[in-house]
């Protein structure tokens, strides 16, 4: 009995902290679910479509792109840079935070919807000012289909608080929206196909101010291999297809859990946005 519940502990300590069903399940093996688009908008698939006779995607014959290994429909897709365009193209195609949320609610090219329960989109209110970005869900996020609802989301409502924010005064969200399973770090690929989704939902959302949670988050919307440590506390800016936003990247609340002597680093970062926004 020992035995069972020292390997129940080491996968609790790996990550696989839920119990999907009794038997494993072979999900690259499933096929595909079916369509949830409405008839008006083109549909993932017929983005797919249009890639396979467009020069220059995955069956086309551009030398310079990115090998891909694109296979059969249901199992594992990495995205090629044609995929990577067509998402872009699709997120482009919201024209609001509303459109977005549903084309990223059909959306097929991101393996972690698989093993995702919710699409976790944003929260708070998108309007406000200041954008809060961070890396992707968690579990208890994964669960509510909320960003930063577990127990960093806790410690970035009380660091918010500090400095007289609320949920109401800010908007969230995350550069990917699923859940790596057992919160593994998302794979370069993972990232690059749901970049073109937040970088539209800064666009659409159009905050004064973003402020960047973490080195994932920092590094990916600034384009940077820079670590945290080096970008934390300095404005930079985000610069999408249509506009430039100043950002001030920032420790992420999960890491000051683990090293809460590093929150008077946090402290300062949110003194110098508090002084920003006047
Ligand atoms: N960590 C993140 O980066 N985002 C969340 O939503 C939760 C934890």
């Amino acid at each position: 009995m020992n035995r069972v519940r020292e390997i129940l502990e080491w996968y609790v300590e790996a990550g696989v902290d839920v119990l999907l069903d009794e038997k494993p399940i072979d999900r690259f093996s499933e096929p595909p679910p079916p369509p949830r688009q409405p008839a008006s908008r083109k549909s993932p698939e017929q983005f797919l479509a249009q890639r396979e006779t467009t020069p220059g995607g995955s069956t086309g014959k551009n030398p310079t792109q990115t090998p891909t290994t694109n296979s059969p429909a249901g199992s594992a897709t990495i995205p090629d840079a044609a995929a990577i365009d067509q998402a872009r193209e699709l997120a482009g195609s919201a024209g609001t935070i509303e459109e977005l949320r549903e084309i990223l609610s059909t959306f097929e090219g991101c393996n972690l919807k698989r093993t995702a329960k919710s699409l976790v989109f944003a929260d708070g209110n998108p309007e406000a000012r200041v954008m809060l970005v961070g890396e992707a869900p968690g579990r208890d996020e994964d669960l509510q289909g909320l960003p930063f609802v577990g127990r960093s989301g806790q410690l970035l409502d009380r660091m918010l608080a500090a400095i007289g924010l609320d949920r109401t005064g800010v908007y969230i969200s995350n550069v990917l929206p699923w859940r790596p399973p057992g919160n593994r770090t998302p794979t370069p690929q993972e990232t690059e196909i749901c970049r073109p989704f937040i970088e539209r939902h800064v666009e659409l959302a159009k905050p004064k101010f973003l402020v960047l949670l973490g080195g994932s988050s920092a590094k990916t919307m600034l384009k940077t291999s820079d670590g945290i440590m080096k970008l934390r506390g300095r404005w930079n800016s985000v610069t999408t297809q249509q506009i430039t936003v100043p950002a001030l990247p920032t420790l992420h609340p999960a890491y000051l859990l683990r090293q809460p002597a590093h929150k008077a680093l946090a402290w300062r970062d949110l003194l110098n946005l508090k002084q920003r926004l006047g």
